[in-house]
């Protein structure tokens, strides 16, 4: 299965699929609800994953800083977990990155684990001067974050 799973970057034909899947995530409170209209506006910087032509799971590359940038809105669809797709997405983004010569990759996550698998390590939230938190605005839980900042040096 991993093998047929394709990352590329989004196209504005995606965003209505995106808004679906980052819709099912925000319900559970593990991802920021994104509208297709703003999917629409920031499609250059998602990428997807599809499985036989269907998308069935997304990241994306928030710019923070000259030499920062944060991995959002990562997710996998029911029945695709677990197969190394989430991973090629990270691979995929952090391309990206570097592409920008960009050297340090930050998330907020839940999935630790799965992030350290990916290389990186968990850090001080406060490291992150430029990010001031910009988002945390529409998050319901941003007086409570307990998510956990990783970070991921390129070289
Ligand atoms: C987190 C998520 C993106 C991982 O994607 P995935 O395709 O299932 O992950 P992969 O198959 O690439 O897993 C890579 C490794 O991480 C491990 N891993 C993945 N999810 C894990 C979890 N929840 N707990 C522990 N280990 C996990 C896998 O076992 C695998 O380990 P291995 O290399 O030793 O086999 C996916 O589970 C998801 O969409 N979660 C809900 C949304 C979310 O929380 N996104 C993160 C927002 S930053």
């Amino acid at each position: 299965m991993q093998a047929q799973a394709v990352c590329r970057k989004a196209t504005i034909e995606d965003a209505g699929t995106l808004a679906d899947l980052i819709a099912g995530y925000a319900q559970k409170g593990i991802m920021l609800p994104r509208s297709k209209e703003v999917l629409q506006r920031q499609i250059d910087t998602f990428i997807v994953a599809e499985v036989d032509g269907e998308v069935v799971g997304c990241g994306s590359l928030c710019k923070l800083g000259t030499d920062l940038v944060e991995i959002r809105s990562l997710g996998i669809s029911e029945g695709y977990k677990g197969l190394g797709i989430g991973s090629k997405l990270v691979d995929f983004l952090i391309e990206e990155a570097r592409n920008q010569h960009i050297t340090k990759v930050m998330a907020l996550t839940y999935e630790v684990t799965f992030f350290q698998k990916n290389g990186f390590k968990i850090v001080d939230k406060e490291i992150f001067p430029e990010k001031v938190w910009k988002d945390c605005v529409h998050c319901a839980k941003q007086h409570a974050c307990d998510e956990i900042a990783v970070l991921k040096m390129l070289n």
